[in-house]
């Protein structure tokens, strides 16, 4: 049977370290941290996910305002939302639901948030500087998923992994990370050919698409590790991409709910946090630097002629 990654403990390390965190901040003279999520029309799964942020914070004390737009919102009007929210003193982070209604395109949320204010990571400025390996506000999914592997001591070097699915806030950032973390990554899309013959060969198996039972047996070797981010909704119930039922001969295997879904919503708390430390210094310079306690070191990669 898989060895079960659960988020609950890691959950209790994040929460102390956002509560002194958060007296850190307001010691340095920051604003208290606040979270505004905003969401465009309705969508099951982005509305569970909006619940888990609002008992989150709500147990960690920091504020978040969850604002809801109606679906025919137009480009001009969520852009001057978020132009309101960029000069708004007391919000230091902002979070856009996705997925948006069809007629809007997420590019209006990625050219006008405030960098400092994107506690997502989506930003050209932060998906770049992660990239990078500048410290920068980083994607709370891939990020939860990430505190999850280092807290079960999953040491990622060297190991293939494979990612299934390429989003901006989810599978093209995480697939970022676990480079940094010198694992070998091949990132699978709706457009890859077999995608079994791929995940088969994975140490790791990422899955991050929405699809309920995308993951199953057959396609997961004894010995993978199933690191499961899908969030759908269905007969009332949470799950993931991932079949359990079909994976009991895998090394281990993250639970939907109760994996990695709690720890994003401490992560993207963390980032609300760190935010309120990028509005202090003007900058994401130091957003590591000011938060050390907040951060996984990121592991310089080594030069080859090294
Ligand atoms: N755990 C959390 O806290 C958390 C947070 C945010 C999101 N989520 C969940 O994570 C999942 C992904 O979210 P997202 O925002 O990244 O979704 P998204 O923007 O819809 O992206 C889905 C990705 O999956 C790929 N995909 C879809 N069907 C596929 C298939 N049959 N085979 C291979 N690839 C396939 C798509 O490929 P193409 O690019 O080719 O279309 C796309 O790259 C959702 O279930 C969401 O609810 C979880």
């Amino acid at each position: 049977m898989p060895t079960i990654l659960r988020g609950a403990p890691i959950a209790a390390r994040l929460r102390l370290g956002i509560e002194t965190s958060i007296a850190e901040l307001l010691a340095r003279g920051g604003a208290r941290p606040t979270l505004v999520t905003i969401l465009v029309g309705r969508n099951p799964a982005a509305e569970a996910y909006r619940d888990a942020i609002e008992r989150t914070f709500r147990r960690v004390d920091i504020d978040h305002r969850p604002r809801s737009l109606p679906t025919e919102t137009s480009a001009g009007d969520l852009a001057d939302e978020l132009h309101r929210l960029n000069l708004a003193p007391d919000v230091t982070g902002v979070l856009v639901l996705m997925p948006l209604p069809p007629h809007l395109s997420s590019h209006v949320v990625l050219e006008t948030l405030s960098p400092l204010k994107d506690v997502d990571g989506i930003t050209p400025t932060n998906a770049g500087r992660l990239h990078l390996g500048l410290p920068s506000l980083r994607p709370s999914t891939p990020q939860g998923g990430l505190e999850i592997v280092d807290h079960y001591g999953i040491d990622l070097r060297g190991l293939h992994a494979v990612v299934i699915g390429r989003s901006n806030v989810v599978g093209r950032p995480l697939a970022t990370m676990l480079t940094h973390r010198h694992a070998t990554v091949t990132l699978c899309h709706r457009q890859t050919r077999d995608l079994a013959s791929h995940t088969r060969r994975a140490d790791v198996v990422a899955t991050a698409t929405g699809v309920p039972g995308l993951l199953h047996g057959d396609m997961a070797s004894p010995g993978a590790i199933v690191l499961d981010f899908g969030i759908s909704v269905v007969a009332d119930r949470l799950v993931g991409d991932a079949d359990p039922a079909s994976l009991d001969h895998v090394a281990a295997l993250t639970p939907v709910p109760g994996g990695i879904g709690p720890v994003t919503t401490l992560v993207l708390a963390r980032n609300t946090i760190a935010a309120g430390f990028a509005a202090l210094s003007g900058n994401l310079d130091h957003v590591d630097l000011a938060t050390p306690h907040l951060e996984v070191p990121y592991d310089e990669p080594t030069p080859s002629h090294a």
